[in-house]
């Protein structure tokens, strides 16, 4: 395959690369939504059409960025455009924060990948987004909507100021819960205050799906397990392939070993071993900090040097290393 091939379909500079790019995906629109979050459009026609709730992708910036997935926030057949939801929290997510702009481009988008969400035919339904897990849940909600069933949308947030889609998120919802950890908006407390919430107004709620962090996740599995309703989960291990081969994915789910690019993302919660996911997270920790550090000085140093080129032009980085990542 020619390298032009394997890039992307168009020629054109990507985010924040120093060298010249020869494909890559388009980025047609930015909006930031906090100092850590943003929305990223970019143009996949292809993909637009084929992606499904609850699948992600696996995007790699330039030529020598690590490959990081993320989900599938909304997806555009008609524009031929697909939107993610990006915090940053590390090297890759702050080089992107930093570098992707409307007319810039991502080397590689590859996707759909992972198992579709199943929208079951339940006709009640909670859908819990806590904070950047608002964007990810989004297509589940409308597609459950779609699909006839009674949808509570239960959104949680530090404060007010972090608070986004929270218009678009309505339009999937009959009912719109918001909770605040400080009160600034809606409910004061976590999305679990919010679940329990619905679970008092309604005897009759089928499904809950939450995604958020793994400590929300399981805190929302938790709140309905006395009840047994089926509680769905997106998982979000530290991923390498994205497509079953490297085993760094692996979670356990009820006692079995599952690869949650695959076999997930979305789980039962009730049967998720959180305890095995958030050890397994902190397990390239050091190296997490190490790739940042030197990202961050490198920064520094291109400020220093007399620019010979746009200003968001970077020096080149190395790449962090991922071999520690495949030894799951
Ligand atoms: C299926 C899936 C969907 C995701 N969707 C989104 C999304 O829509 N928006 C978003 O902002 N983030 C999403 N993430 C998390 C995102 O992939 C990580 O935040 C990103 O890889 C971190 O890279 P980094 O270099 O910026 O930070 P790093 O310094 O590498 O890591 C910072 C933190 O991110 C975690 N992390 C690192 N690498 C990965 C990885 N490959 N997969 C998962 N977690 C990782 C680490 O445990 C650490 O806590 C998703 C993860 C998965 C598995
Ligand atoms: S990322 Fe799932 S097996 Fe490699």
């Amino acid at each position: 395959m020619s390298e032009r091939n394997q890039l992307g379909p168009e020629g054109g500079r990507t985010a924040g690369d120093e060298a010249p790019a020869y494909g890559g995906f388009e980025i047609v629109a930015r909006e930031d939504f906090s100092d850590q979050t943003f929305r990223l459009d970019i143009r996949h026609p292809l993909l637009a059409k084929a992606a499904q709730p609850g699948q992600f992708v696996i995007v790699i910036v330039h030529e020598h960025g690590e490959r990081i997935p993320l989900t599938l926030a909304d997806f555009d057949p008609v524009a031929g455009t697909i939107t993610l939801v990006i915090q940053a929290v590390g090297k890759t997510t702050a080089e992107m924060q930093r570098n992707c702009h409307a007319g810039s481009r991502l080397l590689g988008v590859v996707g759909p990948m992972g198992a579709p969400s199943r929208v079951t035919d339940a006709k009640k339904v909670v859908c819990v987004g806590g904070g950047l897990g608002v964007a990810p849940v989004f297509p589940q909600a409308r597609a459950f909507k779609d699909n006839g069933a009674y949808v509570i949308g239960v959104v949680g947030f530090k404060n007010k100021d972090l608070i986004f889609w929270e218009d678009k998120f309505k339009t999937a919802c009959d009912e719109f819960i918001v909770c605040t950890d400080d009160g600034s908006a809606g409910i004061k407390g976590l999305v679990t205050e919010g679940v329990r919430a619905a679970m008092a107004r309604h005897a009759d709620i089928d499904e809950v799906v939450a995604i958020g962090p793994p400590v929300m996740m399981r805190a929302c599995a938790e709140a309905t397990r006395t009840e047994g309703i089926k509680t769905v989960v997106s998982l979000n291990p530290v991923m390498v392939d994205g497509t079953g081969m490297c085993g760094g994915c692996r979670v356990k789910v009820g006692g079995k070993i599952m690869f949650a690019c695959v076999d997930g993302p979305d789980f039962d919660g009730h049967q998720v071993d959180f305890d095995d996911l958030m050890n397994r997270l902190k397990r390239y920790a050091e190296e997490e900090s190490l790739a940042m550090e030197r990202w961050s000085e490198s920064c520094r140093q291109s400020r220093l040097t007399p620019a010979s080129g746009p200003e968001s032009r970077l020096p080149a980085v190395e790449p962090t290393p991922l071999a520690g990542r495949q030894d799951a």
